[in-house]
């Protein structure tokens, strides 16, 4: 008998499946607020491990966006001084927040190793992603 996945399981699911799918999509993961605290947690991700497993908010692209509650998508790291580097190969980010019942409880983050490769295609895409991961979490406020 199959055990029901868990939305631990559905999320990774989703960032291997992002990341396989759209060539320039290197690194794909999941931050969420740590309950009341002002700070992010990695969550599910595919690609290079990360030493950035606890972010607080207003740090690096994805701090901002814990704040901004705003899509940010970086073309060129290089030209960011609010930047938390995760690899040398990275040039590009798209953050996206996740909100639930119209609260940011985190974000998509994206990592790619090609300059300015994000488009508007992509923010809409991962807005549409993050409204169908929202129902994960609607009947379940446990994050
Ligand atoms: N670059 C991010 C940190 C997370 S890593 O990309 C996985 C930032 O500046 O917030």
């Amino acid at each position: 008998q199959q055990k029901t996945p868990s939305r631990e399981d559905k999320l990774l699911q989703i960032c291997a499946l992002l990341r396989n799918s759209i060539a320039y999509y290197d690194w794909v993961g999941f931050y969420f607020r740590n309950g009341k605290k002002q700070e992010l947690l990695l969550g599910p991700y595919a690609g290079e491990p990360t030493d950035h497993t606890v972010i607080p908010f207003g740090k690096g692209i994805c701090g901002q966006v814990a704040v901004s509650n705003k899509n940010f998508v970086v073309p060129d790291v290089r030209a960011q001084d609010n930047y938390i580097a995760c690899s040398f190969t990275v040039k590009s980010e798209i953050v996206v927040p996740l909100f639930v019942n119209g609260e940011n409880i985190g974000q998509i983050d994206i990592d790619s190793n090609v300059l300015n490769p994000f488009t508007e295609l992509d923010e809409r895409f991962l807005e549409f992603v993050n409204q169908e991961i929202a129902q994960l979490f609607q009947n379940n406020p446990n994050f």
